[in-house]
């Protein structure tokens, strides 16, 4: 009898503990340059990207149906104006091609401000 029962209370515990282990790595402790919650810029364009339908397909650090924008934000690094307008309008117009085949909705309703506001957000998330 206990030859049965041992085994099975070791899976009923190994099972019990599963999926628990991940924590997330993000506890650095840097000052200025991390912390944007007094950065204009970054609070706009967060209040922008709330408002539209962004965070429908995006998240920071997880892929949705879009790329984190973390990983937009590493791909373009620091924010030539180009860069800017280039990402501002591809909100608007949409497209894909560059993180895979999935597209990203157009956005017509969104002035070029905002989606510029929302890209110097994105891009103020890199690492
Ligand atoms: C329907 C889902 C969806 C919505 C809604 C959406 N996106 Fe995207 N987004 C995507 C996909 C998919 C891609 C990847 C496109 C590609 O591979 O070229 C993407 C890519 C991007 C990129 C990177 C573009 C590039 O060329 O590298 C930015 C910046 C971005 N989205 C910002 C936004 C913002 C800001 C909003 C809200 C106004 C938004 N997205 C809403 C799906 C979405």
């Amino acid at each position: 009898m206990k030859k049965i029962i041992l085994p099975l209370l070791l899976v009923a515990v190994l099972s019990g503990c599963g999926g628990s282990g991940k924590k997330s790595a993000g506890d650095k402790k840097e000052t200025a340059t991390d912390d944007n919650s007094e950065n204009p810029v970054y609070q706009k364009g967060l209040g922008l990207v709330a408002k539209n339908d962004c965070l429908t397909c995006h998240k920071v650090d997880e892929k949705l149906t879009g790329p984190p924008y973390r990983e937009v934000a590493d791909k373009y690094g620091n924010m030539p104006d180009t860069i800017v307008a280039h990402l501002a309008s591809k909100i608007i117009q949409g497209g894909n091609g560059v993180w895979g085949d999935v597209f990203m909705l157009p956005h017509p309703g969104i002035s070029k401000e905002d989606a510029e506001a929302m890209v110097r957000y994105i891009l103020l998330l890199k690492k």
